[in-house]
């Protein structure tokens, strides 16, 4: 009987799915050492991104045929190494995109009002309403960097919310912008008019420090960012420095250039910055809907069917 690895915690519907052909084994946490010992009795290794696929871990895994990721962004296999063994990489395009993008909406809102702040205020025994006036995202600018299946909903629901939507995407056509009421526009235009920017991109050569100590200083002072996309986006040294002398507002961050993070001057930032543990995708749904999708294209791999790559 085929075997198949899930190395990060996968919703159980998923290993119901791969049971019907595999035995199934759930070890999560590993170190990469024991990984790189275990991976050889293996058909197929399913994961999130807690574990992160490296070239020697493919090169040991000498018997797998795929490799699954609950999720989208697959920047955490190596992807040339598995194409290289011939070892398919799937993934999940779709099953988080809701989850995603209504937490990028709730740390939009949040950030607008103080929530966490004020929520640990109140749970202190406090009464404090003068340090908590926000600001409302009625009226105001939108930018958007990334107008894929994310950003797209992003868009709508803000829109939804009387904002005015800039979207900067160089691959999305002007039709497809003008349907979902926002405006294409170039980054540096962008920059200069919106009241909140939100990333929606993959991280890549060209994304990285997209947003750096250059392009936030081109920002309106009163500009508030969200990152639910990768870390590393984000200069994260640049963005405290610019949040710490007041060139920015502030920022709500799902992602990190290091996870999990680990001392960083942002957590020193208070009401200016909100901070989440990789939670973009942490809904039941999400979780139901990429382990089904991913657990099903491993299955049918394992049974000698056709599956889509990432
Ligand atoms: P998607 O592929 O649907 O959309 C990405 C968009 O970015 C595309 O429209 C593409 O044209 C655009 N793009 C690519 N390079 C660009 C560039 N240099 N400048 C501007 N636009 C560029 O992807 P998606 O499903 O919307 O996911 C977006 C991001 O969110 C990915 O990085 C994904 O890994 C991440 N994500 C994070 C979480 C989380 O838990 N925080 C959950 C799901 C997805
Ligand atoms: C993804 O790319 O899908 C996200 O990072 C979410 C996740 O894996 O939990």
């Amino acid at each position: 009987m085929a075997k198949v690895l899930v190395s990060d915690p996968i919703d159980q519907v998923g290993i119901e799915i791969l049971s019907q052909v595999a035995q199934v084994d759930i070890k999560t946490g590993l170190p990469a050492e024991e990984l790189i010992k275990i991976i050889p009795e293996y058909d197929a290794l399913m994961l999130r991104s807690g574990t992160r696929v490296t070239q020697e871990i493919i090169e040991a895994g000498t018997q797998l045929k795929i490799i699954g990721r609950a999720g989208v962004g697959v920047d955490n296999i190596d992807v040339p190494a598995a194409t290289r063994q011939g070892i398919i990489v799937v993934n999940s395009p779709e099953g988080n995109t809701i989850a995603a993008a209504e937490h990028t909406l709730a740390m939009m809102l949040s950030l607008s009002r103080y929530i966490p702040d004020a929520n640990a205020s109140v749970k202190a025994g406090k009464w404090d309403r003068k340090s908590y006036i926000g600001s409302e995202v009625y009226k105001k600018t939108l930018g958007v960097i990334g107008l894929g299946k994310i950003g797209s909903h992003v868009a709508t629901v803000a829109k939804a919310m009387n904002m005015k939507i800039l979207a900067y995407d160089p691959f999305i056509s002007k039709e497809r912008a003008d349907r979902l009421g926002c405006t294409l526009v170039d980054l540096e235009f962008l920059f200069a008019e919106a009241d909140y920017i939100t990333l929606h991109i993959p991280k890549t050569p060209e994304t990285t420090h997209l947003i750096n100590a250059e392009t936030l200083a081109k920002m309106k002072p009163n500009v508030r960012i969200i990152n639910c996309a990768r870390g590393g986006i984000i200069d994260e040294e640049a963005l405290v420095e610019a949040i710490e002398s007041g060139k920015i507002a502030g920022a709500a961050l799902d992602v990190f250039e290091q996870e999990p993070l680990g001392e960083s001057r942002l957590r020193e930032l208070g009401s200016k910055v909100i901070l989440t543990p990789h939670l973009g995708a942490s809904t039941e749904e999400a979780q139901v809907n990429v382990a089904i999708d991913v657990a099903e294209q491993i299955r049918d791999v394992l049974l000698g069917l056709p599956a889509r790559s990432a």
